[in-house]
Order: C-alpha cells, then structure tokens, then sequence
C-alpha cells in the first residue's frame, strides 16, 4: 500500500494538466483523422491538412497513452490524497467512479484507436467514438464535481490539482 497523502506530488499534477489538455486537443481536432481514415476505407483522398491533422492525432493520442503508463505507475507507487472527511458516500462513490472512467478513457482511447487506424478493426473505430460521448459526460461530471467541491463545500479538492505537496 502506498503512504497516505495530503496532496498529489508535483510530477502527478504536470501530468493531470498535460493529458487533460492532450485529451481535450484529441476531441476537438478529430475531423482530420476522421478524413484519413474514411480514405483508408477507401473513400474520397484526404486533403494534405487533414493528412497532417491526422498525424498529429495519431501522435497525440500515442503521447497520451504513454504518459497516462506513467501516470498510472506513479499512482500506484506514490499514491492520492484521500477524499474530504466530509464528503457524502453518494459523492465519494461518484467521484469514483468518474476517475476510474478518466482512467479507461486516457488507456483505451489510444488502444482502440490503434486497432481502428493500424489494424483495420472497424468494431474498435466504433468504440473509439463511442468513447468520445463517454468523454463528454466525464468531463461534464468531474468539472461540475470540482467546482462543486470547491465553492460549494469549500474543500482543497480543487487546490491540490493545482499545488504539490508540500513534502513531495
Ligand atoms: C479530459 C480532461 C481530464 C482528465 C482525463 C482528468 C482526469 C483526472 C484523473 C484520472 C484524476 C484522478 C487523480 C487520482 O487521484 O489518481 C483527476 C483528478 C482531479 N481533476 Fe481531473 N481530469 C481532466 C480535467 C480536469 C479539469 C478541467 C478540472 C478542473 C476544472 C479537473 C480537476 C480535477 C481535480 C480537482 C482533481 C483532484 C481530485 C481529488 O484529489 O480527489 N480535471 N483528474
Ligand atoms: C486519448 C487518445 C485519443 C482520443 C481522446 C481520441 C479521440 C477521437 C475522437 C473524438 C474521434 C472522432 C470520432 C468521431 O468522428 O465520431 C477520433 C477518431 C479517430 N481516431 Fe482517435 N483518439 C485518441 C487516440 C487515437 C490514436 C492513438 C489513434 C491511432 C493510432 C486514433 C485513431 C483514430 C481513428 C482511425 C479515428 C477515425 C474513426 C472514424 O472516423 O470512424 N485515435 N478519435
């Protein structure tokens, strides 16, 4: 079992934000991959700025999914703070389960979407954009969740995502 925590170290909160804004660059700029791969499918040729949207979104989500390993291990050996005493079990439970959701996502997204582009796997394109709706009501929850935590129930939720540990 890893120590118990007061906050997060300063490596997992660089991680935390570089994913969160990877993720959100893979979501938002997607239509060039989506064009690359209707063409590999054989349907009308991509534009050479598709073609490089597309790249990058291939980069991207490799870039995601070997800092999310990183992440991952670092989870495990260092650990998390634990949730505010206070907290309701309904919430704790929620907030759960909504990290464990960001998890899957930042792991399998790449993975799925590897199988889709590298190997043909049409199923695995269609959990790929599954997983893009499942990103949107996780993004909802756990944003709602933070502000929450933060101006409603006053907790340091929100100031541990942002501020290290002090003892590291
Ligand atoms: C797609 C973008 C995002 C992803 C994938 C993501 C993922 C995660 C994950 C997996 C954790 C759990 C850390 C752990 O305990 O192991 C976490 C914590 C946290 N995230 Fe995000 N996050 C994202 C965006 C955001 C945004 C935009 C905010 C702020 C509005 C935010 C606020 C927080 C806070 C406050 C925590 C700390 C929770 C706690 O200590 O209990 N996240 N995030
Ligand atoms: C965190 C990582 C990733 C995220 C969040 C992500 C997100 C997305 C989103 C939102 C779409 C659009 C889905 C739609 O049009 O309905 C998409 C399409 C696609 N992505 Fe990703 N992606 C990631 C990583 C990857 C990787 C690493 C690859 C390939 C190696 C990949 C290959 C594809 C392909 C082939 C499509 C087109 C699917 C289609 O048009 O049917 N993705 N991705």
């Amino acid at each position: 079992m890893p120590p118990a925590r007061t906050g997060y170290s300063a490596a997992q909160i660089a991680l935390h934000w570089v994913i969160a804004v990877l993720v959100v660059a893979q979501v938002v700029l997607h239509e060039g991959m989506h064009a690359a791969y209707r063409e590999a499918r054989g349907g009308p040729a991509a534009t050479a700025a598709e073609s490089l949207m597309a790249d990058l979104h291939v980069a991207g989500g490799i870039a995601v999914f070997l800092l999310a390993l990183l992440r991952v291990a670092l989870r495990l050996r260092r650990g998390a703070p634990p949730p505010p005493a206070e907290e309701r079990a309904i919430l704790r439970f929620a907030a759960r389960a909504v990290l464990f959701g960001f998890y899957a996502i930042i792991l399998l997204m790449p993975l799925t979407g590897a199988l889709a582009w590298f190997g043909g796997v049409e199923a695995s394109a269609a959990v790929h954009r599954a997983g893009m709706l499942a990103i949107f009501v996780l993004l909802l929850l756990h944003v709602a969740g933070a502000l929450y935590q933060h101006f409603v129930l006053k907790t340091d939720v929100m100031r541990r995502i942002l501020r290290p540990e002090k003892s590291g």
